[in-house]
């Protein structure tokens, strides 16, 4: 049996189709509301049931208690807020509404029943979840571009097809517990990840394969800060790594779309989460987890989980140091297992593996597969990193 949703039961609360066209005419005469990027894919993740047991925007007493006690009001764990924020020209709304919600474009992406419209301190939810309030964090930024107004309320949203991309791999949560169970896997662990494959990453990702049934490579798809490699390289990266280098039978590869937080620790605990939705049992969290600069220390994001009982999570982190390519073993290791000094490992910063690439340096082998380097030297050459 495949690991259970977080709360207990899988939401759905997405509607295609004709169901959809429904929800479209009954907010016709309704006030709309307008998503920015980020709350655009919370709302198709609340409605995929991703963000099980969350069935909608949260509203103050859970917002209050996520941010000070990293649990929802009624128990379970959670680490970070999933509101959405009264944009600057919106119509008032108020407790009881029925509103449309519409992307920038105008689109109607769903509609939600007001449950309470409430005043915010964003900075000190910024204090709170992401430890500072200084603006070179790309998340402090995000908050301040913000009204400081959230909206509450259960959501229906509408999944597109024919929108998204990556198609092949927008797996939601229902369908990669199918995927699963069709493998025959009991266990599998989730690999969340923002940047390029390499060397490191696939040695932490083949160690955990050695004690769970299989591997979900779970790309994160959604909003990045300027400077992250797009998620089209990272996608040919891992489509060219793939056809080589792991085995078929025991790696599934799907999207997961919602935006980077930058929030470290917590946002570790908030990726272990959904990715239990998805049917995960083990999650992996190396060095510096969804870090971001100098904000976070390396480990703070593996140290986080010990304050939760392993049954309130119900997903275990799996938790690996440093890894490194040492000339002196003659293969990947971290600290854990390498007896030599910093003088023989090979390890780049995604920073200077980008000013390599700039200058036309390709990676040396020991830090990422050639194959990959060429990707991402062809990609540097159009502009795309
Ligand atoms: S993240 O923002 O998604 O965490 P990244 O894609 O770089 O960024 O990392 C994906 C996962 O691999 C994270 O769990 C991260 O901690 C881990 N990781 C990245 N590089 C290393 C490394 N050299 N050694 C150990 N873990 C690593």
């Amino acid at each position: 049996m495949l690991v259970p949703p977080h709360g207990g039961r899988l939401i759905d609360r997405q509607y295609e189709g004709a169901e959809a066209e429904e929800i479209i005419k009954q907010v016709k005469d309704c006030k709309l509301l307008t998503l920015n990027a980020r709350e655009k894919n919370d709302l198709k993740m609340i409605g995929s049931g991703a963000m099980s047991p969350l069935e909608g925007f949260m509203p103050r007493a859970d917002y209050e208690s996520v941010i000070d006690l990293m649990h929802l009001f009624s128990g379970p764990v959670w680490s970070l807020p999933v509101v959405l924020s009264h944009k600057y020209g919106d119509p008032e709304v108020s407790t009881g509404d029925h509103v449309g919600l519409k992307d920038i474009e105008g689109t109607i992406w769903g509609d939600m029943q007001i449950e309470e419209v409430f005043e915010a301190d964003l900075m000190a939810e910024a204090d709170k979840t992401l430890g500072t309030t200084d603006d070179s964090h790309p998340g402090v930024m995000y908050l301040k571009s913000l009204s400081g107004k959230y909206i509450g309320g259960n959501i229906r949203s509408i999944r597109r097809r024919e929108t998204e991309s990556f198609q092949n791999y927008r797996l939601d949560p229902r369908e990669t517990r199918v995927l699963f169970r069709a493998k025959g896997w009991k266990t599998a662990v989730a690999f969340q990840t923002r940047n390029p494959i390499h060397r490191a990453h696939e040695y932490i990702q083949k160690c955990a394969m050695e004690i769970v049934d299989g591997l979900l490579l779970h790309p994160l798809v959604g909003e990045t800060q300027k400077g992250d490699i797009p998620a089209e390289v990272r996608m040919r990266c891992y489509e060219e790594i793939l056809k080589d280098y792991y085995p078929r039978t025991r790696v599934a590869m799907s999207v997961f779309p919602a935006a980077m937080r930058y929030a470290g620790p917590k946002e570790a605990v908030f990726h272990a989460i959904l990715r239990k939705n998805y049917g995960c049992s083990h999650f992996i969290v190396g060095r510096d987890h969804a870090g971001v600069g100098n904000f976070y220390g390396t480990y703070d994001a593996q140290v986080i989980f010990d304050q939760f009982d392993p049954d309130d999570l119900g997903i275990v982190p799996l938790k690996f140091e440093h890894a490194f390519y040492c000339s002196k073993c003659g293969g990947m290791a971290t600290p854990k297992t390498c007896a030599h000094d910093g003088q023989y490992h090979v390890f780049l910063s995604g920073k200077k593996v980008r000013a390599m690439l700039k200058e036309g340096i390709l990676p040396p082998p020991e830090f990422t597969r050639p194959e990959i380097a060429e990707i991402l030297m062809e990609a540097a050459r159009k502009g795309d990193n």
